[in-house]
């Protein structure tokens, strides 16, 4: 368990004042060494779900646990200072009732110290939303593409591009940012209806094949840094190659352990200091 207490930095109410300011920069983080290297350019750290597939090999989100979830968030909270660090909360942990929700999120806050939590779903999940923010917990929304409903909707396509799924989207969007979502993220949406969502709302929405017009962005990390297989959707800009660069270093490797070239002399401990005398690592 964790017990950082976060008091510095990034607040909800900071981040949800920034709706049509200067956008906001969010990425995902799974691990105490990458938040420690994106805290200082990020506002907010989502521990998204996505890790399932990201860092697990799952074929969906769907099979992530509140447990995976628990130990990543800690994980991020440990090596965030500054950014707002917020929690997907998985598929099967909140959809059954309110109070299920409220179970859940209070067990993710409790036990990683981070700010508030995410799910997914528009109007169909208003009430639930609701139920938490009176209970204190900051929720960020998550509407468009929900990659938890993978299965009923039958893919990954881009949302909105006919009418009445565009005026179902806003209603969502609406819906969601009453009940009192501080910002919503919004993924996978024609720009144009990126564009009417965020018209719409008087909160912040973050966009993820969302188009500029949302009032910040969101990549989930592995694609921006190039780490994440071959496959790379429309939406993603990559801004590193680092999976050849772990590739060419695996193979260096491989290549001077064969040739005996590693460990070197400089890797070597050597002969000498009596038994108990402690040579530095
Ligand atoms: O799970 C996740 O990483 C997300 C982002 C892509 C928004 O929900």
């Amino acid at each position: 368990m964790s017990h950082v207490s976060r008091t510095r930095g990034m607040t909800v109410a900071a981040f949800r004042r920034r709706k049509s300011g200067e956008p906001l920069v969010c990425l995902t983080a799974y691990t105490t060494p990458m938040a420690r290297l994106l805290d200082s350019v990020c506002d907010l750290l989502l521990v998204g779900d996505s890790l399932g597939m990201v860092v697990y090999g799952l074929p969906s989100t769907v099979p992530v646990t509140l447990d995976m979830m628990v130990a990543h968030g800690g994980a991020v909270v440990r090596g965030a200072k500054t950014s707002l660090v917020i929690v997907d909360l998985p598929f099967g942990s909140y959809q059954e009732s309110p109070a299920q929700a409220f179970r859940s999120a209070a067990r993710v806050m409790a036990e990683t110290g981070c700010v508030g939590v995410k799910l997914e779903g528009g109007a169909p999940m208003a009430e639930t939303i609701a139920f938490l923010v009176d209970r204190g917990v900051p929720v960020l929304g998550h509407v468009g593409l929900q990659p938890q409903s993978v299965h009923s909707y039958g893919g990954y396509g881009a949302r909105g591009k006919v009418e009445a799924d565009a005026e179902r989207i806003v209603a969502d969007a609406r819906a969601v940012a009453d009940a009192g979502a501080f910002a919503m993220v919004v993924e996978g949406v024609v720009e144009p209806l990126a564009r009417r969502i965020t018209e719409a709302v008087a909160v912040p929405t973050i966009g993820i094949g969302a188009s500029s017009t949302c009032d910040g962005q969101i990549l989930v990390c592995d694609d921006l840094l190039g780490l994440f297989g071959d496959f790379r959707p429309k939406f993603v800009k990559q801004y590193a190659q680092l999976a050849s660069t772990i590739e060419a270093a695996a193979a260096a490797f491989a290549d001077d352990v064969r040739a005996r070239r590693f460990p070197g002399p400089e890797q070597v401990y050597a002969a000498g200091p009596a038994p108990g005398a402690s040579e530095p690592l």
